[in-house]
């Protein structure tokens, strides 16, 4: 993936801004309301009952926050918080090294639990189900399985593709939760609370012009913060107006409702190839030379949450909401006209 400004998987890029910002107790922690509720009471009743909360999936689109809610339960419950992630974890091996050496109680974050290879995956059953390792040593007719007890721990698993999980993997979480995109008010809470902790100086219209166009997404509110203090230092007189959010943006190419060079490509692809689609994603990908997981996992849901695109059977359709957008109108003979 390549480190357009918007891509909100982008993890080691600026990772020390997200970890400063990043809430540590559900009272920092803004938004995602109904989550956080049902998370409290867990909370309660597994330390009543002095034992973990119930492994946990958190799916939905990147950059909401699923890792940051992992390290606010792990304080929440006062334990540890180890992290990991699918594609991470090649040999059953590595998996094995991260459960033995959690401590009762502890959380376990697997991030892109979807990208889990099949040999690890079945590790994980006997961990999640009765806290056992059951692990194979030596090769051939020599070889033995033995069984390990393990602490009883915690699984939160996030994924971006909750349609990509095996069903015993999916069956075996307690609790699932779709993560949603965030509200402006509530994203303009967060750029407000990230400019408090980074001291930067910011007007209430700052920040919610930096949250209109921040796709609905914590990561990127936070990342767009940074960029716009340095142009309001270099341009204006170092504090966050509406007017130097709008430049800002502009000079980096997002545009008024947050999209960039790439939401544009996409949805003027599929209308000037395609006619508006159908169009399959491999075919789109190739169109457009964007690795199609990037397409499908970073732009795809907003473009389609806000109402852009359309997936249906037969591939991606643009709507009309998205030919006004970017300038491109049908006449009668479905004859493209750019305006
Ligand atoms: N930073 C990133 N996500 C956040 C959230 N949900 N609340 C507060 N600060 C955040």
């Amino acid at each position: 993936m390549d480190e357009r400004i918007l891509s909100p998987n982008e993890k080691t890029y600026e990772e020390d801004l997200q970890q400063t910002l990043r809430p540590r107790v559900f009272d920092e922690y803004i938004g995602q309301n109904k989550l956080k509720e049902k998370l409290k009471i867990f909370i309660e009743a597994a330390k009543l009952r002095e034992e973990p909360i119930d492994h946990l999936l958190l799916y939905g689109p990147p950059g909401l926050g699923k890792t940051t809610l992992a390290s606010v339960l792990a304080n929440e419950m006062g334990v540890n918080l180890k992290i990991t992630s699918g594609p991470v974890l090649e040999k059953a091996g590595d998996l094995a090294a991260i459960l033995t050496s959690l401590d009762e109680n502890d959380i376990l974050f697997i991030d892109e639990i979807h990208r889990l290879s099949s040999n690890v995956e079945e590790i994980l059953y006997p961990a999640m189900e009765d806290s056992e390792l059951d692990i194979i040593i030596g090769k051939g007719p020599g070889a033995r399985s033995i069984r390990i007890a393990l602490p009883k721990f915690t699984l939160v698993g996030a994924t971006t593709r909750a349609g990509l999980l095996t069903s015993p993997l999916r069956d075996r979480f307690g609790i699932t939760h779709r993560m949603d995109y965030y509200e402006e008010e509530d994203l303009t809470k967060i750029i407000v609370r990230g400019a408090k902790i980074l001291n930067i100086g910011i007007e209430k219209k700052g920040a919610a012009e930096i949250a209109i166009r921040s796709r609905g997404t914590p990561r990127i509110a936070n990342r767009f913060l940074k960029r716009v203090r340095d142009y309001a230092l270099i341009r204006g007189d170092g504090i966050i107006t509406s007017k130097i959010t709008k430049d800002a943006l502009e000079l980096l190419e997002v545009d008024e409702i947050g999209l960039d060079q790439l939401d544009r490509e996409i949805l003027t692809g599929i209308i000037m190839n395609y006619n508006g689609g159908p169009v399959g994603i491999e075919t789109l990908s190739l169109l457009l030379g964007e690795d199609k997981r990037t397409i499908e996992e970073v732009y795809e849901p907003y473009l389609v949450k806000i109402g852009f695109i359309k997936r249906t059977s037969r591939g991606r359709v643009v709507t009309s909401h998205a030919y006004k957008h970017v300038g491109i109108k049908e006449d009668e003979n479905n004859n493209i006209k750019i305006f």
